[in-house]
């Protein structure tokens, strides 16, 4: 079982413009996650999730990958800060770059991702031009828990959305990421709950503990 009832402290690493960054501060706010982010780590000085976390008062660092020579040290250093800020759980949020075991062991099964496709199909780089690409009907989003592989963990929620005639990569990228901002603060809430449990590569989602009944 994951998470706790206490709120969540959530630490996010982002690179780009942030709007799942942003889904999640909202939904702090609102209510509906219960928990804060109460640390970014960015390893882009110019990420957009920068200025939110200004924005929002929500603490932040730029570690700068291009410092280190080994994918390790650059590890070491996230989970230095993300261990020093008492982090639960690790939501990469558009996190451009691959994560060595040393972050993914030191925090083990607490750790998601989000993937613009529908997971297994067209993991890695250009998902949206890959399912272009393919010609499928329908693509989306999939949240998942990070495992060694390239965006091969355990699957937590998926969202569909179709793939029109006239779509181009960035008409399918906005109605992917309406999905994205949808799905991400639910399954971070589940996990706030302790909702989801992992068995091998499934993960189930266990019903609301209120909608439990007296003998459970
Ligand atoms: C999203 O499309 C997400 O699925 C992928 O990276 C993108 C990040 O966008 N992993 P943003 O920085 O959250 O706006």
């Amino acid at each position: 079982m994951t998470g706790s009832a206490s709120p969540l402290r959530i630490g996010v690493l982002a690179s780009g413009e942030g709007t799942n960054l942003q889904a999640l501060l909202d939904a702090c706010d609102e209510g509906r996650i219960n928990g804060h982010v109460v640390l970014m780590l960015t390893n882009n000085p110019r990420a957009g999730a920068i200025v939110r976390c200004k924005r929002a008062d929500v603490p932040f660092a730029v570690v700068d990958h291009r410092a280190f020579s080994e994918r390790t040290a650059f590890d070491a250093v996230l989970v230095e800060k993300l261990r020093a800020a008492r982090i639960d759980l690790v939501v990469l949020a558009g996190f451009m770059r691959i994560i060595s075991p040393v972050l993914i062991n030191a925090f083990a099964q607490r750790i998601m991702n989000i993937h613009p496709s529908l997971l297994p199909a067209f993991p890695g780089k250009e998902p949206q031009r890959q399912a272009l690409e393919h010609g499928v009907r329908f693509s989306g989003c999939t949240v998942h828990f990070v495992d060694t592989g390239v965006d091969t963990g355990p699957i937590i929620l998926q969202a569909v959305v179709p793939v029109h005639e006239t779509d181009d990569v960035e008409t399918l990228k906005r109605r992917i990421q309406e999905e994205e901002h949808r799905i991400y603060p639910q399954a971070v809430q589940f996990f706030a709950q302790g909702r989801l449990v992992l068995n091998g590569r499934r993960v189930t989602i266990l019903p609301e503990a209120s909608s439990l009944p007296d003998s459970f």
